[in-house]
């Protein structure tokens, strides 16, 4: 095991902050994951497993331990049926890759994700999710190693705890598990509508009538190169809060001052407020906080333009919240990982 030391973070994530990690090593193999676990252990170290960096930021700190980049490859058709078909993918595989060669293969289920950074060990840590498609819905099982009993151990989706942007991956077991690969249930059968409203725009703009998932992927990609930065040209974590999810009754008041307040239903209890329309509302959408932009295009994400460390950002994030907080009521979420 080839270990680094002292290694900069912001090298390797996004965002391009933060501190640095005390020690750093790559795996390509599930044994060579266990390894690195087992070593972190040996030596009373917390480890940390790190995909594409897109979804994780750093304090100044850094982070005390072993980081292990998961470069575990594969790709194995496990069951082709008339219906669909059964995948299990390395979860060092890149995420929009996967996507792209399942929607080669005429495989409909996570087409609307395309264009997502990152890797496919770190989808179902946050239960990715984008325009009408979350990971749950198609997630099988995933391989992990369990660092608290030192065994490989095999969780199905009613284990993963999923909820929104939520697993107990980054929960309630958060720093247990390092996932080896993660397998997938895909369809046959093409995409339905009705789909998300920007899709459904988008085909009617387009004149498409075909619906296929590769013209889903293409729908997709386009609209999230117009919304969404490109993190390698311009450093972001894609949505930097959740969408606030609310009870009703606050909803009902709410609409007393806000009647054209946008909401999803979820439940018949609950409902999601679109994060993005609260700091817009605020108007905070384009302005620059501490170095960081609140992007012009969708107020959910934020730039680095020119933050010096990660206190830049912590001042703007908490500028935010405190400002939704004070006008709404509501108290936003962080979505990023934070190590
Ligand atoms: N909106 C505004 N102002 C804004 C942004 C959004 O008013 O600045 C309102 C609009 O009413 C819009 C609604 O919010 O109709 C929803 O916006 P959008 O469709 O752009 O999606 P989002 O809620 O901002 C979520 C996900 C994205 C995902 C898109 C599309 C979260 C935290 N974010 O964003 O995921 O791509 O839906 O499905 O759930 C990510 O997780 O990093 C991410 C980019």
């Amino acid at each position: 095991m080839n270990v680094h030391t002292n290694i900069p973070l912001k090298n390797y994530l996004t965002m391009k902050l933060g501190g640095s990690a005390r020690f750093m090593t790559d795996v390509s193999t599930a044994d060579e994951l266990a390894a690195a676990c087992r070593n972190a252990k040996s030596q009373n170290l917390p480890f940390f497993v790190l995909g594409g960096g897109s979804n994780v930021i750093a304090t100044d700190n850094g982070f005390n331990g072993l980081v292990i980049r998961n470069r575990i490859p594969g790709f194995d058709v496990l069951e082709d049926t008339a219906s669909g078909a059964i995948i299990k993918i390395g979860a060092g595989e890149d995420w929009d890759e996967t996507v792209a060669k399942t929607v080669q293969m005429g495989l409909s289920g996570i087409e609307a994700m395309s264009a997502i950074p990152g890797t496919v060990g770190a989808a179902p840590v946050q239960n990715i999710g984008a325009y009408g498609q979350e990971l749950a819905e198609t997630f099988v099982s995933l391989e992990a190693y369990d660092s608290e009993t030192d065994q490989f151990v095999i969780l199905e989706n009613a284990d993963c705890g999923f909820s929104y942007r939520h697993s107990i991956f980054r929960g309630e077991q958060s720093g247990r598990y390092a996932i080896c690969s993660v397998t997938l249930k895909l369809f046959k059968s093409p995409p339905q509508p009705p789909f998300y409203e920007a899709v459904e725009r988008y085909f009617n703009e387009h004149g498409i009538t075909l619906f296929t998932a590769a013209n889903v992927r293409d729908a997709v990609i386009a609209i999230r190169s117009e919304k969404l930065p490109d993190p390698s040209e311009r450093p972001n974590t894609g949505s930097f809060f959740k969408n606030a999810i609310i009870d009703d009754w606050q909803l009902t008041e709410l609409q007393k001052n806000w009647p054209d307040i946008p909401y999803y239903e979820l439940d018949g209890k609950q409902v999601k407020i679109p994060t993005g329309w609260l700091i817009e509302q605020v108007g905070l959408k384009g302005q620059l906080l501490h170095g960081m932009r609140v992007h012009d295009k969708n107020a959910l994400v934020l730039i680095n333009e020119s933050a010096a460390s990660y206190s830049d950002l912590a001042a703007a994030r908490d500028e935010i919240m405190a400002k939704v907080r004070d006008t709404f009521r509501i108290t936003i979420e962080q979505e990023p990982l934070q190590v």
